[in-house]
């Protein structure tokens, strides 16, 4: 197993600023290696050309997030599973081949991974819900829900347990699980949430019970959601009692941003997630701008709002990674927003910039 701690700095080229790699003497991850891991999230097309993008991505991240191939709907195999269910309605079958590439590349390259993500309500198939798992069937009762919860948790963190021992450092247990405006009388998701409908709101407790009984040594278990500056109270409360049983580590703080919100705000929520003793992520940064002549506002953006993490960083706050969601902007799921670090010809905007010099903060 390996050990949970930054990685060690490579030798920094000197000369003249090139595509892609170094900038001014530092990549991300040498300048903030004595703080936190630097990550990037990757869709699957990029490991099928990947010495495209090898120089950017061994230059400047050592952590690794699949934007899509860890989530339910590319891991579950529902024939497998279907043709086990006569003889245990429970039963859950997986195939892992869609983050091969992505879990080979990794260990190849010496990066860690986030793995995003267990229980979500979006990108979970409709039959993994039903008796029968057929589309159109009977919704299973609480019971056997809990028994394929408990079922897939265990067969995802033993498959890269012992498959990739010391790969992953971090696990996205549950997702986007507290909304008040689609959420019941205490902000837990209703709409659209399958596991809401069959198990009840306390689906995410059991989510982070068994998580904590397969988990690996060494791998922290987290909370992820959106919008956290905006419902850190409904967060916390809501995460209370996983917390006091000390089934979860930390809060991944999406982080879908842009030019124009407060970065102040956004510290706070951070601070007092801190507080009330979470470790904590930054899982899936971008910081969107509404036309490209807000270039340096985006770089400032960045500057300003890695300075901060580096000061909580300072003043005690367990933050321990920040991942960028993706490489590019022509990669991004908000491309028209254009809000990543590098172009689409993978050459450094000056988002690139700005998060570099936020590593320099007192
Ligand atoms: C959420 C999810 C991510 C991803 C984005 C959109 O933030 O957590 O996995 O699906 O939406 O790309």
């Amino acid at each position: 197993m390996r050990e949970k701690k930054n990685f060690e700095a490579r030798p920094v080229p000197s000369g003249a600023e090139k595509k892609g790699g170094t900038c001014g003497g530092a990549s991300l991850k040498e300048a903030y290696k004595d703080y936190f891991y630097i990550g990037t999230a990757l869709p699957g097309s990029v490991f099928d050309e990947f010495e495209k993008y090898r120089e950017v991505v061994t230059e400047n991240f050592n952590s690794m997030t699949c934007e899509n191939e860890m989530k339910p709907e590319f891991l579950l195999d529902r024939a497998a599973t279907a043709s086990c269910a006569a003889n245990d309605r429970a039963a859950v079958k997986l195939n892992f081949s869609s983050a091969k590439k992505a879990a080979d590349t990794a260990a190849a390259l010496g990066m860690r991974v986030r793995l995003h993500t267990l229980v979500w309500h979006a990108q979970t198939p409709g039959w993994f819900f039903t008796e029968d798992y057929t589309d159109g069937g009977v919704p299973a009762d609480r019971a056997l829900m809990l028994g394929r919860m408990e079922n897939y948790i265990r067969s995802v963190l033993e498959y890269y347990g012992e498959n990739y021992p010391g790969l992953i450092y971090a696990v996205d247990v549950v997702n986007e699980a507290f909304d008040v405006g689609d959420g019941d009388e205490d902000g837990i998701r209703q709409k659209n949430s399958k596991w809401y409908e069959t198990i009840g709101p306390d689906f995410v407790y059991f989510a982070f019970l068994y998580a904590k009984r397969y988990a690996p040594a060494g791998v922290s278990l987290f909370y992820n959601d959106y919008s956290c500056m905006w419902k850190t109270e409904l967060i916390l409360k809501n995460l209370a009692r996983a917390k006091a049983e000390g089934l979860i580590d930390g809060i991944g703080m999406q982080s879908h941003l842009s030019v124009g919100d407060s970065v102040e705000k956004f510290l706070d929520a951070a601070r007092a997630f801190s507080e009330a003793g979470y470790e904590l992520q930054i899982t899936e940064l971008d910081v969107g701008i509404k036309s490209e002549e807000e270039r340096e506002a985006q770089g400032e953006f960045y500057r300003e709002l890695m300075r901060g993490l580096i000061r909580l960083k300072k003043s005690g706050v367990n933050l321990t990674s920040v991942t960028v969601w993706g490489l590019t902007d022509a990669l991004s799921w908000r491309r028209r927003e254009t809000p990543l670090l590098f172009d689409r010809d993978l050459s450094k905007k000056p988002a690139y910039r700005g998060f570099l010099e936020g590593a320099e903060a007192e």
